[in-house]
């Protein structure tokens, strides 16, 4: 039998580091890396080679756990940022190989960490909500019941209040139920076709009520260039109730943060020749630019006492998202600060 090759420790070293799903080093005892694969490049930067450990991960326990290695030879775990990007998050496992070399394994949490981050901020968001109405109506009922003795109008107002908060939970608990089957459903592309054009009409015929209260008008415009008798329908692959809660929902900010007595307009638009487009336009008092990219997340809100003292849960965008995200479509917000303010949805033609 012909005796083995003698082994080259760092090219086998490497063969199997190319291996490992996680990001994988080799450090020498003065903490400098002389060894990284693919995936520790793609987790912390390019060039790792001849970088010092540290400035490449950030820990508190970095220190601590590189004294322990070199004195007991243990391995040891931490929880890790990149220096480079702090949102990245990683579980670093470190083991000293020999005299020589320290490997370390890099693993990427950055999801679970983030999904952990976002359940609890909706778990407190959540109780949030619930909290102050409840409070409320603890309170009315508390005096209601003191020996105290209260008038018929005061009675009259507090039940009035109580109904109002009693209703704003009962929308924010349908709201939360609405988001979570369309978050579920999102990635169910849907298979009838409706005539959005007239959807769009019916929810601005359902809100001119409301409109009108504050002596507002809802308009329709058709800029698709289409000639005037061209009464065919728009057809979208979408779902009925799903899509008229996108546009009411819509409207239903348009009422409640533009101007009393000035107009709303939805306009349709013909983008190019697979699309169709509507914008919601109101005159208000706008959003500042800073809020446009977070509006549609769920609870956020620009003008938060005004959105609260008109009965909203923050949760009307969230949901918009995520159907017009199932139907394949995008959403687009601008603002100017007293002017205009328009929402516009693209849909894919059927
Ligand atoms: N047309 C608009 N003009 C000005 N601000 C708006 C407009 N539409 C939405 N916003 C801002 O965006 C925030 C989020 O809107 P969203 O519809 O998600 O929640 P909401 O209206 O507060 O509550 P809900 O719709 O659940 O009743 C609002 O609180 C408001 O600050
Ligand atoms: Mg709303």
């Amino acid at each position: 039998m012909s005796p083995l090759p003698s082994p080259d420790h760092n090219a086998i070293m490497s063969q199997f580091a190319a291996l490992v799903d996680d990001g994988f080093l080799l450090l020498d005892r003065q903490f400098n890396i002389v060894m990284a694969n693919i995936m520790a490049t793609r987790y912390l930067g390019e060039n790792l080679i001849g970088m010092a450990i540290d400035d490449v991960l950030v820990s508190p326990q970095l220190d601590h756990d590189l004294d322990v290695i070199t004195e007991h030879r243990q391995s040891t775990e931490m929880v890790a940022s990149s220096a480079k990007d702090d949102r990245r998050r990683f579980r670093v496992r470190l083991r000293a190989i020999d005299e020589h070399l320290i490997g370390v394994l890099v693993m990427d949490m950055t999801l679970q960490h983030n999904l952990e981050k976002v359940r609890r901020d909706f778990v407190a968001n959540v109780s949030h909500e619930l909290r102050s109405p409840l409070t409320s109506l603890i309170g009315f009922i508390e005096t209601m019941q003191s020996p105290m003795p209260i008038d018929d109008a005061t009675r009259a107002r507090f039940l009035s209040i109580m109904d109002e908060e009693a209703r704003r939970m009962s929308r924010l608990i349908n709201d939360l139920l609405s988001l979570s089957r369309v978050e579920t459903e999102e990635h169910i592309s849907p298979t009838q076709t409706i005539a959005v054009d007239k959807l769009v009409r019916s929810a601005m015929m359902a809100l001119s009520n409301r409109a009108q209260k504050v002596n507002r008008t809802i308009f329709f415009r058709d800029k698709t260039g289409r000639g005037k008798n061209n009464d065919d329908d728009i057809m979208i692959l979408g779902v009925h109730d799903e899509m008229m809660e996108v546009f009411h929902n819509l409207l239903d900010n348009a009422i409640k943060y533009g101007f009393n007595n000035t107009d709303i307009t939805v306009e349709m638009t013909a983008p190019d020749a697979h699309h169709i487009a509507f914008t919601v336009i109101n005159q208000g008092e706008g959003i500042e630019e800073k809020h446009l990219p977070r509006l549609t997340e769920r609870f956020y809100r620009a003008d938060k006492s005004r959105s609260r003292q008109m009965g909203g849960t923050g949760l009307g965008l969230a949901i918009v998202k995520h159907i017009v995200n199932r139907h394949r479509g995008t959403i687009e917000i601008t603002s100017e600060i007293g002017g205009q303010t328009r929402f516009t949805i693209t849909l894919p033609l059927a």
